[in-house]
């Protein structure tokens, strides 16, 4: 069979990406401009402000990705690009982008769930990775235990209730004085802390997941400790979503008779995350997959490998494509 080059897009949210992918899983290029600097001083994305660097940034890192992959467009075969969730101005400078390129190269067009991207990441990173597996999607805005049952069909095992774990990681981080994005912060200054805290570790009957009752508890301590060490704050808090998270997934492995659990979304990066389940999954004789840090956050390769699946599933989209800023998990994955 024909090789396929997808040139993929990705503009969400504090990301300009751009990517040449062969077949799926072939990563020729992975070019992200990350405008984090920009956002730090406000703490946080400004949508307005994402809108506009995206729109300075989206040609040139188009370019890149062509060039490092040593492509022309016309070694191109298909468009993939983020649909949504995301920002709304945010993702129509990326969908704009691939809709002016798919015409102008007479190219099918394929629009990606974001979140399909991020669980995708993992056939990136290990080549003989199949479905069906489980998939702990931990990113900014998702907390999902996914059943990924083929390429192209889900079931929802649990949700957040509130927060999604990104969010706490990037509130605490607030709380506690470090600065944007907090995830990494508070996952570095974990390392030298120690659980003294205790915070609470909620489960359910089902598998869903609830954050903010931790998050609360922390802003509590914080306010009713003057002299709190930051390090043990992080560490305790750490301690208490990897618990909760890991927990939900042994259940969640029990209930769905699977053997192989993957990790997805930007807090898949987070070291404390990543060696509980590592453990857990020695012990139990699983198989653990989770990507690169550099496919954890938001990039397009694995749009790229998202977008030759359902390009195989015949979801292509014509130029009246527009991004959606709720795309649901549940109905649209
Ligand atoms: O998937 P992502 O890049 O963007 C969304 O689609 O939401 O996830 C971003 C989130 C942020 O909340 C960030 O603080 C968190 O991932 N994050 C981490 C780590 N690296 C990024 N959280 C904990 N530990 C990390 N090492
Ligand atoms: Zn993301």
């Amino acid at each position: 069979m024909k090789e396929i080059v997808c040139l993929a897009i990705e503009s969400s949210c504090d990301e300009t990406a751009a990517a040449v992918v062969r077949d799926g899983r072939i990563v020729e290029s992975n070019v992200i401009v990350s405008q984090i600097d920009i956002h730090k001083k406000y703490g946080g994305v400004v949508p307005e402000i994402a809108s506009r660097q995206h729109t300075e940034s989206i040609n040139l890192v188009v370019e890149e990705a062509l060039k490092q992959a040593n492509r022309t467009f016309d070694d191109i075969d298909i468009i993939g690009v983020t649909a949504g969730p995301g920002l709304i101005g945010a993702l129509l400078v990326g969908v704009s982008a691939a809709k002016g390129l798919a015409y102008a190269l007479k190219k099918p067009l394929v629009p990606v769930h974001h979140i399909k991207g991020h669980i995708f990441a993992n056939f990136i990173e290990d080549k003989s990775l199949e479905p069906p597996f489980l998939c702990m999607v931990v990113s900014g805005g998702h907390t999902h235990l996914i059943k990924v049952k083929s390429y192209s069909e889900f079931e929802i095992l649990g949700k957040t209730m509130d927060d999604a774990i990104g969010e706490a990681f990037d509130k605490v981080a607030r709380t506690v004085g470090l600065g944007y994005p907090g995830g990494p912060l508070v996952d570095q200054a974990a390392q030298e802390g120690q659980d003294v805290c205790h915070f609470p570790r909620p489960v359910f009957e089902n598998l869903n997941f609830s954050f903010s009752g931790i998050k609360t508890a922390v802003i509590n301590y914080v306010h009713k400790t003057p002299e709190f060490n930051i390090n043990d704050v992080c560490r305790s808090f750490e301690e208490a979503v990897t618990d909760v998270v890991i927990t939900n997934i042994k259940r969640g492995m029990k209930q769905a008779g699977m053997n192989k659990i993957a990790l997805a979304g930007g807090v898949a990066a987070n070291r404390m995350l990543r060696e509980k389940l590592k453990n857990f999954c020695e012990k139990n004789g699983y198989q653990f997959y989770y990507p690169a840090p550099v496919l954890c956050t938001d990039n397009a390769a694995m749009i790229g490998c998202a977008a030759y699946y359902d390009y195989l599933d015949g979801k292509t989209a014509d130029l009246s494509l527009n991004a959606t800023a709720n795309l649901s998990i549940e109905k649209d994955l």
